[in-house]
């Protein structure tokens, strides 16, 4: 399984992916990681792992259509066979969902479809829910949608800030990513969903 990891930030969800596979529990190889943001700390991580690390720098880009073009020319150059965005800051389009079909995945720091976009966690809190958790789905246009892969539930404290909060769920994200990947993989990713596919 070859894949690619496409990041903006910390990365630490490319960490525990490189990890699953250094420790053989998820038989694929990372041949590159993307990162928009030059200071991403996931750059850094890839260094240290050896992995190729390319940085896509959006604003180098006038249209949305230009940058997304790039990125699959870089994933495809790489021979990619499934994407993987950990922490990818920016919308895409559908040309880039269309050049790899149901094999474009992200997580998200919420039980979708609640409380989608970058402030997820916020909103949970805001909402007062007790529960809220992390998803992994496969990418549609619409932010945050598309069919739902695998889910992890997280309690929320009454003392929590976004930053304890989103700590603990970034522990079940770290679980339930290569899991995730490992299903798709294998070929037995159940989506279950009858609307949004
Ligand atoms: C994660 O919480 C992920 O759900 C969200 O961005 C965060 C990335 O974390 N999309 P990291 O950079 O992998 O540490």
């Amino acid at each position: 399984l070859k894949l690619g990891i496409m990041a903006s930030g910390n990365g630490s969800n490319f960490e525990v992916v490189a990890q699953a596979i250094e420790e053989r529990k998820l038989n694929a190889k990372i041949k590159v990681l993307i990162y928009n943001n030059p200071s991403a700390k996931a750059a850094l991580r890839a260094k240290n792992r050896g992995v190729e690390a390319v940085l896509l720098n959006h604003r180098d880009y006038k249209k949305r259509e230009d940058f997304d073009q790039k990125i699959v020319q870089t994933l495809r150059q790489y021979d990619v066979d499934l994407v993987i965005m950990a922490g990818w800051m920016r919308l895409v389009t559908q040309e880039l969902i269309d050049a790899f079909p149901d094999k474009i995945i992200n997580i998200h720091p919420s039980l979708l479809p609640s409380f989608k976009g970058v402030q997820a966690v916020e909103q949970a809190l805001a909402a007062g829910v007790k529960i809220t958790g992390c998803t992994v789905h496969l990418l549609r246009l619409e932010m945050d949608s598309g069919p739902i892969l695998m889910q992890a539930a997280v309690p929320v404290f009454p003392e929590d800030t976004a930053e304890t909060l989103h700590a603990r769920i970034q522990i079940q994200e770290h679980r339930i990513l290569p899991l995730a990947i490992a299903a798709l993989g294998e070929g037995i990713a159940y989506t279950g969903a009858t609307g949004n596919k």
